[in-house]
């Protein structure tokens, strides 16, 4: 029995393969470099749900379609989001994606994808008590998501930052919350409930919820001169440093190289960026030294979690944000693979191994 499922294999895929060994990500064939700042984060989508869905997908019918139901989405939200924005903006699109109905004649596929960015630009604005901005049908996902939360179109460099995160973490094998998609739509619940059920795995601070914690840990280090204390203290005390370590990866996750080139050039005009950039860089090769020598059986290297901090920090983007961004780029993997576990018309139903009382000695009680 393997508790926590590690090294069990529990699919075939045409989506993605993650090389743990040698730090590689293909995403149907295409490493990740291939993809990220090069092919637009509707390309990735179209890529991934091709040949999955009912529906035919290319680069135009997708980037048309979630232009279109980024209106339609925004046409519901009047009743939601008074009381989604008093909530935290994870807990907000929860509610947001619950209120979305199995019965729309819209392709679940579609409505999910396109909801994130709506539902989470008019959280933005209703917290900051600010007008709904309506979404532009003519931009792609990252650019409209950036000018509905900000009143006016992002810098070019921005767009296409933001575009390269979501390309960045938009498919990634067997993690967590895509598995519990899977499981959700094995039982035939529906796209929207295994959507919604993956992003609650989504949430936790063992999966997608660590980038916010990374520069909470980055505040509380402070400077320089504090970096090697700090980390022999956390990791005396048992705590984990957020943004290392990761399940498959035994070497360096591809994704943090690649988000660590995009802060790089969106930071190059800013002395203050490149500062912090430049701090994070040492914190991180301060932790990965006192890693080594904490677990030095344990390869623990940097995970994709610490330079989305640095990504979606430089955007501008709150801390409370991050996770539902993230939400914003995996749910198009989250998707392709509901549509691969529901051709495979299995219902996902391991089993426990009982190790509580038997009726002899539960006699008496
Ligand atoms: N800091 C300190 N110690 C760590 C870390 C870390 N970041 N990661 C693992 N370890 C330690 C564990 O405490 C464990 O020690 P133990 O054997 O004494 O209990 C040992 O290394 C082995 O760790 P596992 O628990 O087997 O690692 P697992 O594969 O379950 O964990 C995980 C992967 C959850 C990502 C872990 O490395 C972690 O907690 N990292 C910090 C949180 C984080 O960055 N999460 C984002 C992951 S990426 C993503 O999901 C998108």
């Amino acid at each position: 029995m393997q508790i926590g499922l590690d090294g069990i294999i529990v699919a075939e895929t045409c989506l993605s393969e993650v090389d743990g060994e040698h730090g590689q990500l293909i995403i149907r064939g295409l490493p990740i470099e291939e993809l990220a700042g090069k092919a637009s984060f509707e390309a990735v989508a179209a890529r991934l749900w091709q040949g999955l869905s009912a529906k035919e997908e290319s680069v135009e019918i997708v980037t048309t379609q979630l232009a279109q139901v980024r209106k339609e989405v925004f046409e519901l939200l009047a009743p939601i989001v008074p009381l989604a924005a008093k909530l935290p903006f994870i807990e907000g699109l929860r509610l947001g994606l619950a209120n979305l109905s199995d019965q729309t004649s819209i392709p679940h596929h579609y409505l999910v994808t396109a909801a994130i960015p709506v539902f989470l630009a008019a959280l933005v604005r209703a917290k900051a008590e600010l007008p709904l901005i309506i979404p532009d049908p003519s931009l792609g996902q990252a650019a409209d998501l950036l000018r509905m939360m900000r009143g006016a179109r992002a810098q070019r460099e921005e767009e296409e930052a933001l575009d390269a995160y979501l390309v960045t973490v938009a498919e990634h094998g067997m993690n967590a919350s895509t598995f519990t998609a899977r499981v959700i739509a094995s039982t035939g619940a529906g796209v929207i409930s295994a959507v919604i059920g993956a992003i609650s795995a989504l949430k936790g601070p063992l999966h997608g919820g660590a980038p916010g914690p990374v520069l909470d840990m980055l505040d509380d280090i402070g400077t320089s001169e504090r970096i090697d204390s700090w980390l022999a203290t956390h990791l005396a005390e048992g705590q984990r440093l957020m943004g290392f370590g990761h399940r498959i990866y035994r070497v360096r996750d591809p994704r943090a190289d690649v988000l660590k080139s995009v802060v790089a050039n969106l930071r190059l005009s800013s002395p203050l960026g490149q500062q912090q950039l430049e701090f994070a860089s040492q914190v991180e090769h301060a932790a990965l030294a006192a890693l080594a020598r904490h677990k030095p059986d344990r390869p623990l290297h940097t995970n994709v979690e610490f330079y989305t901090a640095m990504v979606l920090d430089a955007l501008g983007l709150s801390r409370e944000l991050f996770t539902p961004i993230f939400a914003m780029g995996r749910v198009v993997g989250w998707t392709a693979h509901i549509f691969e576990q529901l051709q495979t018309g299995r219902l996902i139903r391991p089993q426990s191994h009982y190790i509580g009382p038997r009726l002899s000695s539960a006699k008496g009680h």
